[in-house]
């Protein structure tokens, strides 16, 4: 058989059982010629596979979630759902894997994808999908693609737009919808929501901007007043981390000492996607070694995205800093958490103004508040402000 040689590498390399005990699909790929033990260790465990999930098998946890969302994705009276929380917490995840459940027509748009942030690229986008789908009857195609002495000529975009969405009522599911905040798509998808029956998903990583985008709390917004479903994702309870590893590593045939996992779970704080990277290394390293580098790359992460936010808002970046480094050290009550920042600072800071600066960073996932309480629910974002991170 021609996967020989690569079956006899392994064997020698990580021993036999351990590459056996992998899936029937990992043992395909591994056919592929996969050339190391990191790349090996990607494909024998779904659970700890670095891409958003799509199947409900590799999908861990968060069963009521994923009930809730296929239940508006099912129940005719739901229009919109917002999957919600924490960077890193398994929206994406939940998006794909709940539309490839049910069985729903879907179109999926990531924002990411679009050469420019705004309506026009947009809906040339959402087009082109609508008219890739495997569901498209070929006579709608026909209507919106007509022949013209020989030439293939189309519908302008919004008409073809219009005239699909009307006939197919697809969900429309949006991820990283934050970047389309501003750009007219909300205004889109107000004119979806009244025109016809599709169903609109909209997740994106950035709590407060979606909430804008929605029009939460605000008259003047595109989408102001139209209903729609939340659904929040929280980080793991440690014993969940603990079952999540688990899982992985037994998919992986391997298994860990109780040590490497308790010390993870502390470390990783139920951040489904930080687990993912560390038990993703761990098949292919030592556990410490592995924690080590999942943490230098989340706290690479975390403080990259920290950086893009400081970077639009240069004239308040010590502030910004200052106030992130306070709550790097633990929750604290708004009025505390102010007189400390002005004793650091040694200013006084209006408390309008004060409000603005933690209101936008709980808009952009970094704070989170509960009642009267801030606190910095990224372990490895705390991490990377308590070594002292300043550029
Ligand atoms: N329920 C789950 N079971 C197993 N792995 C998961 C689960 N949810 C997320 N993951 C893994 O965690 C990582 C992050 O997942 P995902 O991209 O879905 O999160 P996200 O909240 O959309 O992240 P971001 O805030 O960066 O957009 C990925 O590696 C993914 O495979
Ligand atoms: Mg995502």
């Amino acid at each position: 058989m021609r996967c020989y040689p690569t079956v006899i590498l392994f064997h020698r390399m990580a021993g036999f059982q351990d590459i056996f005990s992998g899936t029937k699909r990992g043992y395909w790929q591994l056919r592929g010629g996969i050339s190391n033990l990191n790349r090996y260790a990607i494909t024998v465990s779904m659970l700890f596979d670095l891409k958003p999930k799509e199947k409900i098998k590799d999908f861990f946890n968060y069963k009521e979630e994923l009930g809730a969302f296929v239940g508006c994705l099912t129940n005719k009276s739901t229009r919109m759902v917002v999957i919600r929380g924490l960077r890193r917490t398994g929206k994406s995840s939940l998006l794909k894997v709940g539309l490839n459940k049910c069985g729903v027509k879907f179109v999926m748009v990531d924002a990411r994808e679009l050469s420019s942030p705004s309506r026009r690229s947009f809906e040339s986008k959402l087009l082109a999908k609508l008219k890739a789908v495997k569901w498209l009857p070929a006579a709608l195609l026909e209507k919106i693609e007509s022949v013209d002495v020989g030439v293939r000529v189309s519908l302008r975009t919004d008409e073809g737009i219009w005239e699909l969405l009307k006939a197919l009522n697809p969900v429309i599911a949006v991820d990283e919808v934050q970047m389309l905040k501003g750009t007219g798509v909300e205004a889109f998808f107000a004119a979806v929501y009244d025109n016809t029956d599709c169903k609109i998903v909209l997740t994106g990583s950035e709590v407060g901007v979606l909430d804008a985008f929605v029009g939460k709390d605000n008259p003047k917004a595109a989408l102001f007043g139209r209903g729609f479903v939340e659904i929040k994702m929280h980080p793991l309870e440690a014993e969940r981390s603990r079952e999540f590893l688990m899982a992985g590593f037994k998919e992986a045939g391997k298994s860990l000492p109780e040590d490497a996992i308790r010390k993870a779970v502390a470390e990783l704080d139920g951040i489904v996607g930080w687990l993912a990277i560390f038990g993703n290394s761990a098949l292919g390293s030592e556990p410490a070694n592995a924690l080590a580098d999942s943490v230098t790359k989340g706290t690479l992460l975390a403080h990259s995205e920290l950086q893009s936010f400081l970077g639009a808002r240069r004239s308040a970046e010590k502030r910004y800093l200052t106030l992130l480094r306070l709550l790097a050290g633990g929750p604290m009550r708004w009025s505390v958490l102010k007189r400390e920042m002005q004793a650091v600072l040694n200013e006084r800071i209006a408390d309008s103004q004060f409000s603005n600066y933690l209101k936008s960073l709980v808009a952009y996932g970094f704070v989170a508040v509960v009642g009267n309480i801030y606190e910095m629910p990224d372990p490895l974002l705390r991490r990377a402000l308590r070594g002292g991170i300043s550029n």
